[in-house]
């Protein structure tokens, strides 16, 4: 059997996700990224990059109908890497090498800090699904400007992948000073950032979710604004809001000229699993605190994302993301109005081959509705095909 990425995940780290004990789902992303960040700095020397392009022959599939141009960024094709995943950025050099065509780094907060108590991640196993309640832990946006420095990257609008930053409030800043701490970190990272994401709708830190408000979040959105470079600025939200929070987030968006909005993060409702109880404590969902993600949440992600849709119109550009696993779920955010989508649970649970899997997927059905691009399905209501 070649040994290939496919494979070898298949072989080695299937069985570590197949069990909620066991392997520390902690450790082991930690233990992933440590090799990443090697390889990203490393990328160009000579075993490195033949490495690199062995994996990059694997992964990625070029199919120019699957190129977009939104909020002035190039992307290759529209499936990303979500938030959460490369907190500090150490492997922003080498996403697109996993087919991606963008990547979203981060969350990043003013202040380095260490995040909540372990255990606080959780696997789901039989759920497909994940339970966080990380906190923002990262090294602050002057370590990851250096970190992201030492990788010497192209600059933006030049890279393999398109680079998002995504951008939280600090633990130790008072909600009313959030603005100025979205800011700090936004004025020193805005050089490095194709686009900045203002993440508002983690559960994992306390109060961060009353900035969704319209009058706070239109406070902080003109503040970043205000910034000399400011580059292309989303929001992302929560799947818990209410009907008319999301139609005033989407309209708020519209009137700013945001860039577009991300729905969405993970769940403070079980959603159905409230009586699952961890192996690690002994307690239930219900009891527990964090974020929900994976397949529990796609249904809940489809209708904020439809929802976004119907109130704000086809000129806002939409991220999907919650509960992607399959190309057919993929498809499903693309025809209800996303331009882009985003991995996490579904990446870790199938493995690298997930993303060829989508974008194989996508160029199959535009063949099937006889599309020439995939602009043409943003929004179309086109059931997939088999
Ligand atoms: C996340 N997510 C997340 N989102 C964000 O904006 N900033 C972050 O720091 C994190 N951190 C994080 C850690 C872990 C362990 C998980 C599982 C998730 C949320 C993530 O980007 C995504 O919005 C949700 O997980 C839903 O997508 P999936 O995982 O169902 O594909």
């Amino acid at each position: 059997m070649a040994a290939n990425s496919g494979s070898l995940y298949g072989q080695f780290v299937g069985p570590l996700l197949a069990a909620d004990g066991g392997a520390d789902a902690e450790q082991l992303s930690q233990l992933t990224l440590t090799a990443l960040a090697q390889a990203s700095l490393r990328r160009r020397w000579p075993v490195v990059s033949g490495a690199l392009n062995g994996l990059a022959a694997e992964l990625q599939r070029t199919d120019p109908r699957l190129g977009q141009s939104l909020f002035g960024c190039r992307f290759a094709n529209p499936v990303g890497l979500a938030a959460g995943f490369d907190k500090n950025a150490v492997a922003a050099g080498i996403w697109h090498c996993f087919g991606f065509g963008f990547a979203e780094l981060g969350t990043v907060t003013w202040h380095g800090q260490p995040g909540n108590p372990k255990p606080r991640l959780f696997r789901l196993a039989a759920e497909q699904a994940a339970l966080n309640r990380m906190g923002f832990n990262n090294g602050g946006a002057q370590e990851v400007r250096r970190i992201l420095e030492r990788q010497k990257l192209r600059p933006t609008g030049q890279r393999p992948a398109v680079l998002g930053i995504n951008l939280g409030k600090s633990k130790i800043t008072p909600l009313e000073l959030a603005p100025d701490d979205y800011a700090s970190s936004l004025e020193l990272l805005a050089p490095l950032a194709d686009y900045a994401v203002i993440n508002v709708s983690s559960p994992n830190t306390p109060g961060l979710r009353e900035l969704q408000e319209e009058v706070l979040l239109r406070r902080l959105v003109e503040r970043l604004r205000r910034l000399p470079a400011c580059p292309p600025l989303l929001v992302k939200i929560a799947p818990d809001l209410e009907d008319d929070a999301i139609d005033s987030i989407a309209r708020m968006a519209y009137e700013e000229g945001l860039a577009g909005v991300i729905a969405v993060n993970t769940s403070l409702n079980r959603l159905g699993l409230e009586q699952r109880r961890l192996v690690q404590t002994g307690r239930t969902l219900a009891e527990e605190a964090g974020g929900l993600s994976g397949v529990p949440l796609r249904a809940r992600a489809l209708e904020v994302l439809r929802r976004l849709r119907a109130t704000a119109g086809p000129a806002l550009p939409l991220i999907g993301v919650g509960g992607i696993n399959s190309a057919q779920a993929a498809w499903e955010r693309i025809s209800a109005g996303a331009a882009l989508v985003q991995l996490y649970t579904g990446w870790i649970y199938q493995g690298p081959t997930l993303v060829p899997q989508i974008l194989e997927g996508f160029s199959q059905q535009l063949d099937r509705h006889g599309l020439a691009h995939i602009g043409e399905a943003v929004g179309s209501g086109l059931p997939w095909r088999d």
